[in-house]
């Protein structure tokens, strides 16, 4: 059996037209696996919000299939309507967060087909047949770019080599088998026996609850540790590679990714292991020239004081909570996206991943 198709599922639409997204609700695991039904834009809002879908990838993809939500009732209506609740719903699920550039990314593609169907004098059927072609087209696009970087990262893990990676960016948070994770779950399909450190990622535990979840039911050997211990461990010697996704990169090869991620950086800068950055081109941003230019959401101090319903601070203590933050292209071996891998990335060698993605 290909070991590889182990990996779980998180979303997908359900029913044609109509028909709705349901989705695995990633605020419950690892305790429990409960499937939600989203059936409009402001339930996608909701769940994209409060994390029930994330990771970049994945948000972009949910997002596709919200435009869907918010036009398909109006099948009945004219083009102009149509294209009115499309760009509607678009700029509406662009606010639920603001650092991912998939979700921008998704929808621009939703916004620029539904003009270009409106365009081309398509009636109210029409433009949301398309829409929905172009949601499903970005899913099927983003579990092909995932195979692909997991292709072109497994090249890199050899036979025995232990990974350490942070927060989840495993099939949970993509449309198909992970950014970071393909990788490992590739190099198993090959053969290889890997062993994977799973930073548990404060404030909200992606790693603990998230990575270690999906990689136990894969059947891939991986150790829980707290972030802090990530440092010492290197020290001993026993990781080989980092593989951590990405949320933004910029267009000088600054990473962004889950707030942790530059500690990371710098102890295996530190310590000589090699740290990867697997993100495909969806995650890129043309538009971003540094890591000082991404907005990064910062998110509720109960996150950091009362985790998972239990005060752990004093009331009214002052609390910072970014959900991300950026590594400088210094610090990153190398960027795995599905144009093939960029060493040590720097402003040309981003913009030729780009270029060759036809983003540029
Ligand atoms: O806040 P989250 O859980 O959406 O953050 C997710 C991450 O930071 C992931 O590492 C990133 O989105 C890459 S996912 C393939």
């Amino acid at each position: 059996m290909n070991r590889a198709s182990l990996h779980v599922e998180t979303l997908r639409w359900e029913g044609g037209l109509p028909g709705r997204c349901t989705l695995i609700e990633q605020t419950l695991l690892p305790l429990e696996e409960r499937w939600l039904a989203v059936e409009s834009v402001p339930a996608m809002h909701d769940a994209i919000r409060r994390l029930a879908v994330r990771g970049a990838p994945a948000i972009g993809v949910a997002a596709g299939y919200g435009v869907v939500l918010g036009v398909q009732q109006l099948r009945d209506r004219s083009g102009d309507e149509v294209l009115r609740a499309a760009l509607e719903a678009a700029d509406h699920l662009a606010t639920s967060r603001p650092t991912a550039v998939n979700l921008f990314w998704a929808l621009d593609r939703m916004r620029a087909r539904a003009r270009r169907e409106h365009g081309a004098r398509r009636d109210g059927n029409g433009i949301v047949a398309a829409l929905h072609e172009e949601a499903l087209a970005i899913h099927a696009e983003d579990r092909a770019m995932c195979a692909e970087m997991g292709r072109i990262g497994a090249g890199l893990v050899e036979d025995g080599m232990g990974i350490l990676t942070h927060c989840n960016a495993g099939a949970l948070a993509t449309g198909g088998m992970g950014t970071a994770l393909a990788p490992i779950y590739t190099a198993l399909a090959q053969g290889k026996r890997v062993k994977v450190w799973a930073d548990e990622t404060r404030p909200l535990l992606q790693g603990a609850r998230l990575t270690v979840y999906e990689l136990m039911k894969a059947g891939i050997e991986v150790v829980l540790i707290t972030d802090n211990m990530a440092a010492s461990l290197m020290r001993t010697g026993v990781v080989d590679l980092v593989f951590v996704g990405s949320d933004r990169i910029a267009r000088n090869g600054d990473v962004c990714n889950k707030i942790g991620t530059y500690s990371v950086a710098l102890a295996a800068r530190e310590h000589g292991v090699p740290f990867y950055a697997v993100a495909p081109t969806s995650t890129f941003d043309p538009g971003c020239a540094r890591g000082e230019d991404i907005h990064i959401e910062e998110r509720g101090a109960e996150e950091v004081c009362e985790g998972f319903g239990k005060r752990t601070a004093p009331t009214g203590a002052h609390v910072w909570n970014p959900a991300f933050d950026w590594t400088p292209a210094r610090l990153v071996s190398g960027i795995i996206c599905e144009q093939g891998l960029v060493r040590k990335p720097d402003r040309a060698r981003v913009e030729a991943a780009l270029r060759s993605a036809g983003r540029i």
